[in-house]
């Protein structure tokens, strides 16, 4: 069978970008494939974070991941920093990895702005954890938003490096990147993405926001001149509105357009609105229903099963570099 392998980040509000850009499909490929889905709390680091609000987050993601579908009888769900795998794996990758192939990377450029001295080296290399994560379980598909395409290009890169360089090691993945809602747009501001770091908070719709919170940032979202409800490129800020009501309504485009044919832009912000909040009721419900201790078992299962492959992986490369992992202390216990 093969694997995909995805993650998220624990920072932040979790959006409506993030669900129909990443989870939805996560929920999808989990049958067809054998699956991991992480909370990547060592990405989180590599920008500030509260201790207390780190450990909570970390744990209200897990619960989306569950409530959005994903099945923990099926599908391995675990958090990073419980699989050292990932870090060690880092570190050797980091040793194949170019400076200049990470300063060329989009997302290190937009955080770090342009005061790049004072910018931790976390930032600049969380690149390579996050191709650490995705070869340490010898990927074959991962299905990310449009936003992550370059990081899984750097990813097949240092694959195909190592490969070369020490004899076949990893499986060099694909991406999976949706049709329909890999780069949900910005309400406020159609010329960027809807971003967890966003500062405008009319910008996103978080999958936890209450109904009159839903409500108030559709109507307030920013439209594009003209009266047309169509799918258009030009447009992006209707095309946007458009795309999210598709996918929550599960219609095709032209039967999306042929129900708005005739109808104002009032109209399109308050059914998407609608749709959306039949969308999150149930799933803010189910979050709710995730104990403590259901929880705590469910990561526990998920970073034991995690690591048993992660190990496999990281013990052929060590290998491969003349690293000898026969004196690591545990190494009898496993
Ligand atoms: P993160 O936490 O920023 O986002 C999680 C997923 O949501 C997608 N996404 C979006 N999709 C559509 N429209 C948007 N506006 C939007 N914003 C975010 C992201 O593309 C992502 O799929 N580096 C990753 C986490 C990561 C990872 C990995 C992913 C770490 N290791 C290994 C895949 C495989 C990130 O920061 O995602």
């Amino acid at each position: 069978m093969k694997r995909i392998f995805s993650g998220a980040q624990p920072t932040g509000n979790i959006h409506l970008g993030n669900y129909l850009g990443a989870l939805r499909n996560w929920v999808e490929l989990q049958r067809e494939y054998e699956s991991l889905f992480c909370i990547v709390n060592l990405h989180a680091i590599t920008l500030p974070q509260d201790p207390q609000a780190l450990a909570q987050k970390t744990r209200d993601l897990a619960r989306l991941y569950l409530a959005s579908g994903i099945d923990p009888q099926v599908s391995i769900i675990y958090v990073q920093s419980d699989v050292s795998e990932h870090a060690e794996l880092a570190w050797i990758l980091n040793c194949v990895t170019r400076i200049s192939e990470l300063e060329r990377m989009t997302q290190f450029k937009d955080k770090a702005g342009k005061q790049r001295e004072g910018v931790g080296a976390g930032l600049l290399n969380y690149p390579v954890l996050m191709a650490s994560d995705i070869l340490l379980f010898q990927t074959d598909l991962v299905p990310i938003g449009q936003d992550q395409k370059q990081h899984l290009e750097l990813t097949r890169d240092l694959a195909l490096r190592f490969n070369r360089d020490y004899g076949e090691t990893f499986r060099v993945p694909d991406a999976f990147i949706p049709q329909a809602g890999a780069k949900v747009l910005s309400l406020s501001d159609p010329a960027k993405k809807m971003s967890k770091s966003d500062a405008d908070a009319n910008g996103s719709i978080n999958l936890m926001d209450d109904a009159d919170a839903v409500r108030r940032k559709f109507k307030r979202a920013v439209t594009d001149s003209g009266t047309a409800i169509t799918f258009d490129e030009t447009r992006p800020a209707i095309t946007n509105l458009l795309t999210i009501y598709q996918i929550l309504t599960g219609q095709t485009t032209l039967e999306v357009e042929q129900h708005f044919a005739g109808k104002g832009y009032a109209a399109l912000k308050s059914e998407v609105a609608d749709a959306t909040i039949d969308f999150l009721r149930p799933l803010q419900e189910r979050v709710r229903g995730y104990g403590d201790e259901e929880l705590d078992r469910i990561l526990a299962g998920g970073s034991e099963r995690a690591r048993h492959i992660a190990r496999a992986t990281l013990d052929d490369v060590m290998q491969r570099l003349g690293l000898d992992g026969t004196r690591r202390p545990n190494r009898a216990r496993e």
